[in-house]
């Protein structure tokens, strides 16, 4: 008798009392459920992040008059300080947004990028921001391979050489210029108050040093920083000052990107830079620009509208996947039953296929874009897709294997008063990137030039076996998993705002919240919180969080599946929009330490 949970046996009864329409896709957005866990519900907003002291910051923005995207960039810049294995001005990421009301392409400084980029749903416009790392000019596609032709990975991931030219800055300035209510230097405050008066380190803050300790000690900077006097992480419980990070932040406050690109950060930079394998110039930095970028725009049955990130971001994936799995009526086959996995780690395993083959920077490369998110496309990988075997993936391509890491990248999702939505998702690659810091400015470099193809059929950190198509070229911006996601109702009104960290995994966190959601009906807080699975082409196997019972992995075992217990895979902080009316609701993934923090008590 197969194990049945308390929440599952509540589903099992809605769908029987739900009848012959399917509960997923009836007109509009599902009623709630009585369910095991409970997302927060407020009428003014919520920001959800994978850091309390960081989600604080997003909601007093909002109560503060600001919109989503400035409570968004606010966290943004607030994680930078509080959360430094991932929140940072050195790295890069992807944003999508919803916001009520007319173009803003008027605004000055965003003219006709945004124009062009906008897309008009319901009652607002919906915009995607790529403040993605670029390769720098120096680069070149050889960049990481030694002497015998093999790829160096000690070059290409804890190196100089290893740091892309980030975009964070770029991006998070661009897009609260655009479509923010507050100034720059509103936003930037309460991050600058937390570097210069410091914050109380938290368990999981001590903990995430102290496993960080070996790398951060290696550079002389980040040892300073991060271990201060004693060769020590800062202890629980202890106050943590950064006066650096502080004024590198008040820079930017004060003159806007240019406080970044320019100037003495940037010349600290750059001296770095020359000091070790480094490749990134003056005029790589005064050259960076973020983008305004038309989202990628999938329909669901029933009318839902996905609006997610396109390349480089992982939006082509995450809508293929989709497409491939929607017709299958995973509702009836169950929430993680056997027969549910089995299918979405065969499609998985498709999409990442025309992945590795097809995606990379489209401004540098053709990417096929329309015909992957086809349903035409979608119709024929559903066609190769075999029900009752695994097939392997030496069948599908050639060239295996995994690099285990410590990786680490962070997700955030906004709501507003008003449904705004913004989801973005940004990273150093690694937690504390490359571990090396910029003297004088207080923070860590990315180690995103590892995401590129370092070598043809030789696997990347997140056991990504990548193409051609992704290698190494000035000025192209590595090939990303990330992908923030919003899904708008049949309506035209917003609804929900999802993506999570994960490397490879990113994509299919964010397929099985909005499928767990939208397909099995469950609240914002179980979809969230239900165990998860992967699956990537290589390795050839099926990732599961543990909660997949015993039975069901015993079937996908007689199926051809290669089974592997991973721990907890991505942090999917997602927020849903209910309406004027009832508000919105916010849940931070638990498998980490965030919190969902509300703008205004409920009522
Ligand atoms: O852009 C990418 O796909 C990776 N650099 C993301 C890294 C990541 O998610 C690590 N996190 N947990």
């Amino acid at each position: 008798m197969r194990e049945r949970r308390p929440w599952a046996v509540a589903l099992a009864a809605c769908l029987a009392l739900d009848g012959a329409v399917p509960l997923a896709w009836r007109a509009d957005v599902l009623q709630e459920q009585p369910q095991l866990y409970q997302p927060v519900r407020s009428s003014g907003g919520i920001v959800a992040s994978q850091d309390g002291l960081a989600s604080a910051v997003g909601a007093q923005v909002l109560r503060q008059g600001g919109n989503a995207v400035d409570a968004a960039v606010a966290t943004s810049f607030a994680l930078a300080v509080t959360h430094p294995q991932a929140g940072n001005l050195g790295g890069g990421g992807f944003l999508v947004l919803w916001l009520p009301g007319p173009s803003r392409a008027g605004r000055p400084g965003c003219g006709a990028e945004a124009a062009a980029a906008e897309q008009r749903l319901g009652r607002g416009v919906a915009v995607a921001v790529n403040f993605r790392e670029s390769a720098p000019r120096r680069a070149s596609s050889g960049l990481f391979l030694d002497a015998r032709g093999g790829v160096d990975r000690e070059l290409a991931t804890r190196s100089l050489r290893s740091t892309a030219v980030p975009g964070t800055v770029a991006g998070l300035g661009l897009v609260q210029r655009c479509y923010g209510r507050l100034s720059l230097a509103q936003v930037l405050a309460p991050a600058i108050a937390l570097a210069d008066q410091g914050l109380v380190v938290g368990p999981d803050l001590a903990a995430s040093l102290a496993l960080a300790r070996p790398l951060l000690d290696r550079d002389p900077t980040s040892r300073s920083l991060f271990l201060g006097g004693t060769g020590r992480p800062p202890a629980a419980g202890s106050r943590w000052r950064q006066p650096q990070l502080a004024r590198t932040l008040r820079g930017i406050a004060a003159a806007g990107e240019a406080g970044f690109y320019q100037g003495p950060v940037a010349d600290q930079l750059v001296r770095l830079m020359r000091q070790g394998s480094g490749l990134i110039e003056h005029r790589d930095l005064s050259s960076y620009r973020a983008r305004l970028v038309k989202p990628l725009l999938g329909q669901l049955r029933g009318g839902h509208a996905v609006l997610t990130m396109p390349p480089p971001g992982g939006g082509v994936t995450l809508l293929q996947l989709l497409h491939i799995l929607e017709p299958m009526q995973l509702e009836r086959l169950g929430l993680n039953g056997a027969a549910t996995i089995h299918r979405m780690a065969e499609a998985m395993n498709l999409a990442y296929r025309d992945r590795n083959h097809w995606l990379a920077d489209p401004d540098q490369i053709t990417v096929p874009t329309a015909t992957l998110i086809s349903q035409a496309h979608a119709a024929e990988q559903r066609a190769r897709l075999q029900l009752d075997r695994h097939r392997p993936a030496a069948e599908l391509a050639s060239q295996p294997l995994l690099l285990p890491d410590n990786p680490n990248t962070t997700h955030l999702s906004v709501v507003d008063r008003q449904g705004g939505l913004v989801a973005t998702t940004t990273t150093l690659n690694f937690a504390y990137g490359n571990g090396i810091s910029v003297p004088g400015a207080g923070f860590l470099l990315n180690n995103q030039m590892d995401d590129f193809t370092a070598k043809p059929g030789s696997p990347n950190a997140y056991g990504l076996v990548q193409g051609e198509a992704n290698a190494i070229a000035p000025g192209r911006r590595p090939l990303s998993s990330m992908t923030p996601t919003l899904v708008m109702r049949p309506s035209g009104e917003p609804w929900l705002a999802t993506g999570s960290p994960g490397g490879s995994r990113i994509i299919t966190t964010v397929l099985q919240v909005i499928l767990n959601r939208l397909v099995h009906g469950l609240n914002l807080a179980t979809a969230v919180a239900t165990p998860r699975i992967h699956s990537q082409l290589w390795p050839d196997q099926v990732s599961l969080e543990p909660g997949i019972s015993p039975d069901t992995q015993q079937l996908l075992g007689s199926m051809g599946h290669r089974l592997v217990a991973v721990p907890a895979m991505g942090s999917a902080n997602s927020v849903e929009w209910l309406g004027d009316a009832q508000g919105s609701l916010g849940v931070a993934d638990p498998r980490k330490g965030g919190a969902a923090a509300v703008a205004e008590s409920p009522p």
